[in-house]
């Protein structure tokens, strides 16, 4: 239910924040999404919040057992892998339904968002076709308005679905996309997280590391 993934979100935000965050931090990243609201709540109750360093908090929309992930979901990849990239300890915070039983391709199976330049997408849905994709889709704004998403640097974004990814492929992968013209970023967070704190059903928290 909806109450149980919100419960499910809470709960790997605070077990994060609380293990996670020290005295002597300074500055603490936050991506987006809405399971970081609930970081953002725990770190506002923390005291000393004025001497925070290093660590930087995110959801994510799939997560698998090597802690490969991917984001994305909300369009905002390339500036929550930029406040990634920034911070020395990355933490994840999710709920039940975001880690894969193994392998990346799981959870809503759209694949993995990449954001692109606007005048290339077409050439760039072809090359996703040839590197393997089952399918590649501009993304539509949808009712939000009229057109195809825009993200915060004016780029468009594809969400490519190359099916169930083996463990040790997702980096290759990103590789190949990444070097492909047009593309700006991609939604595989590859070696980035340190730790995930998932939150399930019953109440327990499972931690990957
Ligand atoms: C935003 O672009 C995404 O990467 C989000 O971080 C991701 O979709 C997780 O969002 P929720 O916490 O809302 O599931």
């Amino acid at each position: 239910s909806e109450e149980l993934i919100e419960k499910s979100k809470k709960l790997a935000a605070f077990a994060a924040v609380n293990e996670n965050v020290s005295k002597s931090d300074r500055i603490i990243g936050v991506g987006s999404g809405s399971t970081v609201v609930y970081v953002a709540e725990r770190l506002g109750q923390l005291e000393n919040k004025e001497k925070f360093i290093y660590v930087a908090f995110d959801g994510a929309d799939e997560i698998d057992t090597n802690l490969n992930l991917i984001k994305g979901g909300g369009a905002a990849l390339y500036q929550e892998k930029l406040v990634a990239s920034l911070s020395r300890k990355f933490v994840v915070v999710a709920d039940f339904r975001k880690q894969s039983p193994e392998r990346l391709g799981h959870f809503w199976r759209k694949g993995v968002p990449i954001e692109v330049v606007p005048n290339s997408y077409v050439k760039v849905l072809k090359d996703l076709f040839k590197l393997g994709a089952n399918s590649a889709t501009l993304r539509d704004a949808g009712k939000a308005k009229a057109g195809p998403v825009v993200t915060d640097n004016g780029n468009f974004v594809i969400d490519a679905d190359f099916g169930e990814i083996p463990l040790n492929k997702v980096k290759e992968l990103d590789e190949k996309l990444i070097r492909l013209v047009g593309v700006v970023e991609t939604g595989f967070f590859v070696d980035y997280a340190e730790k995930a704190y998932i939150g399930n059903e019953d109440g327990s928290i499972t931690s990957l590391s």
